[in-house]
């Protein structure tokens, strides 16, 4: 199987859990609150990590708390953990997570706290777990300049690059050509194009577009319609897995489809396996509270 380096961010996700996601103005008691390992790409990594996944995960965290909660929850899972890099100057970052616990909707507010720092030489520093990996996996809650970095070096070691685009941000003309496999949801492909996608031939059609600025593999997921998946050769679209709970908590299930797809490409299943398998993975971790805590094992997923 082949390694899997994932550049990103590890913050602990505070959640507050109610009946409804408060508006602008408005107080609302909640029912529950949680407080848990989250930030995209440690979500990636553990999802990952926890579907038998040869992962190195890249970030900073701080030495405190929570940053001995992340290195604590990477060991018992097996993770490699030299290249995560504790910075004695900043705080490990947090995020806001309000979750409506009648639809499992959320909305977040991440301050990435030490990996807010991260620098060009964290990346050049770590260039040896990078290029015994096949597969580079990142996303945009790391400084822009330093994915940009990263992306470049991992392309020029050879190595099989995803981008999952979130939070939406900017991304330079250039480099859309690093991206091997791009996987943003409805809202960041509309952010990107700055037009509404609302029907399959707006998805189509704005998959053509990606695939014009250079991107080789185009996934977009579509929560529950499942995802679109398009390159020069073919387009196709795959259903949502069928799940027999009720969907719970939604925080994490971008990350779980990513860290899953990373898996499948490691083991070089076919691209509508890969995408069938990641499906599946994100929709179980819909039926747990949380982020990295709501990930799947292998065995949760033959048991299901
Ligand atoms: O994708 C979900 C994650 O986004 C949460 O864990 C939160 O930390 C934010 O990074």
């Amino acid at each position: 199987m082949k390694a899997i380096s994932v550049f990103g961010v590890f913050v602990a996700d505070l959640c507050f859990i109610s009946n409804t996601i408060p508006e602008k103005g408005q107080t609302v008691l909640g029912s529950q609150h949680i407080i848990g390992p989250g930030g995209k790409g440690s979500n990636q990594a553990i999802a990952a990590a926890k579907l038998d996944g040869s992962v190195n995960f890249i970030t900073k965290i701080g030495k405190d708390k929570n940053g001995e909660m992340a290195l604590a929850l990477y060991r018992d899972l097996g993770m490699h953990t030299a290249c995560i890099i504790q910075d004695e100057n900043h705080s490990t970052g947090v995020a806001g997570i309000m979750v409506n616990e009648k639809t499992g909707d959320n909305a977040i507010n991440i301050i990435p706290g030490a990996a807010g720092t991260l620098t060009n030489d964290d990346i050049d520093s770590n260039l040896n777990f990078i290029e015994v990996s096949e597969i580079f996996l990142t996303q945009l809650e790391t400084p822009y300049k330093v994915t940009s970095h990263a992306l470049k070096k991992a392309k020029e070691k050879g190595l099989a690059t995803i981008l999952n685009p979130a939070p939406a941000c900017k991304i330079d003309d250039n480099d859309f050509k690093l991206i091997d496999f791009f996987t943003p949801n409805e809202t960041e492909a509309e952010f990107y194009l700055n037009k509404k996608i609302e029907s399959k031939k707006d998805i189509k059609s704005a998959s053509e577009e990606f695939l014009k600025k250079g991107i080789k593999n185009v996934v977009m997921t579509l929560g529950e319609k499942g995802c679109y998946f398009a390159n020069e050769k073919e387009s196709f679209f795959i259903n949502a897995f069928k799940l027999r709970e009720p969907v719970l908590d939604t925080t994490g299930a971008g990350d779980a489809f990513n860290g899953a797809l990373a898996v499948g490409l490691s083991k070089d299943l076919d691209i509508k396996e890969a995408l069938t398998f990641a499906n599946k993975v994100a929709a179980i971790s819909t039926t747990k509270q949380g982020a990295a805590a709501s990930m799947p094992s292998l065995e949760d997923l033959k048991n299901y």
